[in-house]
């Protein structure tokens, strides 16, 4: 929505009309774009009552009808700057033919990936022909949105889905991974080479069927050394972006190397990301004055704010809009909605940031 009346050409050099495309190349404005991490999903009753239709998650993931009506629930709910594509990042090693299931409140479990012999066994030829329900999802989606509403692709950071993989679910010392990257790094490497090209490929797929913007989830990345980080997070994504920027449509791409602290800069300055969404963690007068010259910001109200809500969503959300409004600046959580979220504050923080009293 510009204020000036503008031709066709001028709207799409200005972010066709897109506020969050806006923001993505380099533009501020006085109220900031906003959408949320994981804005869809157990915290809204509609979604609830939407997830019985399908008997397992990843079922419910590739069912056209029910991965658009998933994501387009929370934009009608709460008229946000971009739909992001109902999907997860645990489609791609089921695509690769890794067994990937969903326990009710115990969260992923896979058939760990451990031997060489496991690694030889995935299947990268046709993974975008097994996903194609995801592409069919999305280029539905892309035709409903209204014409300010942004559209997000998405898929996980090889390192990450590299965890679950191998670790064969959540894991809270990462060991089985480690000791594959350091004890066994050609194996590994081949991993991360597959899983590198399946991300560019889902990617590209999702871009070719509609997506205005992706954002790579790297949600382990804040376990790696300062080496590993480089050889794990940084190389594997700057394939990942030199590939999209090569492409037919060379969409902005959004990194979130969450828990990455220092390392936040060399992300940015070595990926060539547009924006990197930054984890509550991180300090704003830091992330202002060595992030924000080189990439558009995006973050970080804790989503545990949100669950609280009240006088301290309303301090928090200034804080963030105050250190970070003057630069290009994406309002959104450091990490996902928490399922125990009430709907009503996720409307108030919407307020808030728009400014309405
Ligand atoms: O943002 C959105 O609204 C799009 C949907 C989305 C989901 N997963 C749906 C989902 C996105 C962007 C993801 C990404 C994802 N998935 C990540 C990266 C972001 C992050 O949170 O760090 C990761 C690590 C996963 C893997 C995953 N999927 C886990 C660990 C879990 C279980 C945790 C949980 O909340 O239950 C999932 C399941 C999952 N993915 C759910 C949803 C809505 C819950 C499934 C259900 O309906 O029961």
């Amino acid at each position: 929505m510009s204020e000036h009346p503008a031709d066709q050409d001028e709207l799409r050099e200005a972010g066709g009309g897109k506020p969050l495309l806006d923001a993505l190349q380099g533009r501020t404005s006085a109220r900031p774009p906003i959408w949320l991490m994981r804005q869809a999903g157990r915290y809204l009753p509609e979604y609830q009552a939407l997830r019985k239709q399908a008997e397992t998650f990843i079922d419910f993931c590739l069912t056209p009808d029910l991965a658009v009506e998933a994501t387009l629930q929370p934009v009608r709910r709460y008229r946000l700057n971009a739909a992001i594509l109902f999907s997860d990042i645990l489609v791609v090693p089921h695509a690769l033919g890794q067994w990937v299931g969903f326990e009710q409140g115990e969260g992923p479990k896979l058939e760990p990936v451990r031997e060489a012999e496991a690694i030889d066994a995935l299947e990268l030829d046709g993974l975008t022909d097994r996903l194609a329900p995801v592409y069919e999802a999305a280029k539905r989606i892309g035709r409903t949105l209204d014409a300010d509403v942004a559209f997000i692709g998405f898929a996980g950071a090889p390192w990450t889905v590299a965890t679950y993989m191998i670790e064969g679910g959540s894991s809270r010392d990462f060991s089985m991974v480690k000791r594959m990257a350091l004890g066994d790094p050609h194996s590994f490497g081949k991993l991360m080479d597959v899983l590198t090209e399946a991300t560019i490929e889902h990617l590209l797929a999702q871009i070719e069927a509609g997506a205005d913007v992706v954002q790579v989830f790297d949600s382990w990345a804040g376990v790696l050394s300062e080496t590993d980080f480089e050889r794990f997070a940084i190389e594997p994504m700057r394939r990942i972006v030199n590939r999209i920027k090569d492409s037919a449509r060379p969409v902005p791409v959004i990194g979130f190397p969450r828990g990455a602290g220092a390392s936040y800069a060399q992300y940015v300055a070595a990926t060539g990301v547009d924006a990197v969404s930054l984890d509550t963690s991180v300090p704003l007068g830091w992330a202002r004055d060595q992030l924000q010259p080189m990439a558009t910001l995006q973050g970080n109200l804790d989503p545990e704010v949100l669950v609280t809500g009240g006088p301290l969503l309303e301090r928090e959300t200034r804080r963030i809009m105050g250190a970070l409004g003057e630069g290009p600046f994406i309002f959104n959580l450091g990490h996902g909605v928490n399922k125990d979220t009430p709907a009503e504050h996720v409307a108030h923080l919407v307020d808030l940031v728009r400014g309405v009293p």
